[in-house]
């Protein structure tokens, strides 16, 4: 049997995240001061960032979501992006902030600023958790960013492979390792697992 195995280590822990999440805030809470914020999380990979986020910010924020998938393989963005879900209210006339979780190719906060925009709110803005510019295809400017991380698959806090990991505190790597490509470092083969 070859069966793959998959290990994820840790690229920005718990604490890094918290810290990180919690000056975003402050930056919004700033900018947003005397307006009425609505937060629009992108399905599914943002709802955990959304959640701590939305714990820093003041009670008079709203919450909305919307669903994307895009079509094509499990790890690679086809470029087709479709609304799996829409907002349950309008936007219009609303200070919106699009909650993402990764920025990756770019295509699908393009198209989801597209379609937001065509519903005039009185401000959009971006907040992404992660922004991965190596892979990034169109131009997208993000207005409030966590991390720049490397062109890796990571997966955690939301975000998944496969609808699994999403619910590790942390954001980590995840790496496939063979069945039988134990060669790395000095010996110890059980150790490891965080
Ligand atoms: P896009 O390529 O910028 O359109 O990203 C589309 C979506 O793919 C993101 O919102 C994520 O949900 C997902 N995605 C992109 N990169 C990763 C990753 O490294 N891990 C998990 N999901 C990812
Ligand atoms: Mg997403």
């Amino acid at each position: 049997m070859s069966e793959s195995r998959e290990k994820v280590s840790v690229l920005i822990s718990q604490e890094e995240l918290q810290k990180r999440i919690k000056e975003l805030a402050q930056e919004i809470c700033r900018d947003y001061e005397g307006k009425d914020l609505l937060l629009i999380g992108v399905l599914k990979g943002s709802f955990m960032f959304l959640a701590d986020l939305l714990r820093y910010l003041p009670p008079n924020t709203a919450v909305d979501f919307m669903g994307t998938s895009s079509y094509g393989a499990s790890t690679q963005s086809s470029g087709e992006v479709r609304i799996t879900k829409d907002l349950e209210h309008s936007p219009a006339g609303k200070h919106v902030l699009l909650v993402e979780d990764i920025v990756d190719t770019g295509l699908t906060l393009r198209y989801l600023l597209d379609t937001l925009r065509a519903r005039q709110p009185a401000s959009i803005k971006v907040c992404a958790l992660l922004d991965k510019p190596a892979r990034r295809r169109v131009r997208v400017s993000l207005d409030y960013y966590g991390f720049i991380i490397p062109n890796a698959f990571v997966v955690g806090y939301g975000l998944d492979y496969q609808e699994r990991y999403r619910g590790l505190p942390y954001v980590g790597v995840l790496e496939e390792t063979g069945e039988s490509s134990n060669d790395a470092g000095d010996g110890d083969a059980s150790a490891g697992e965080r």
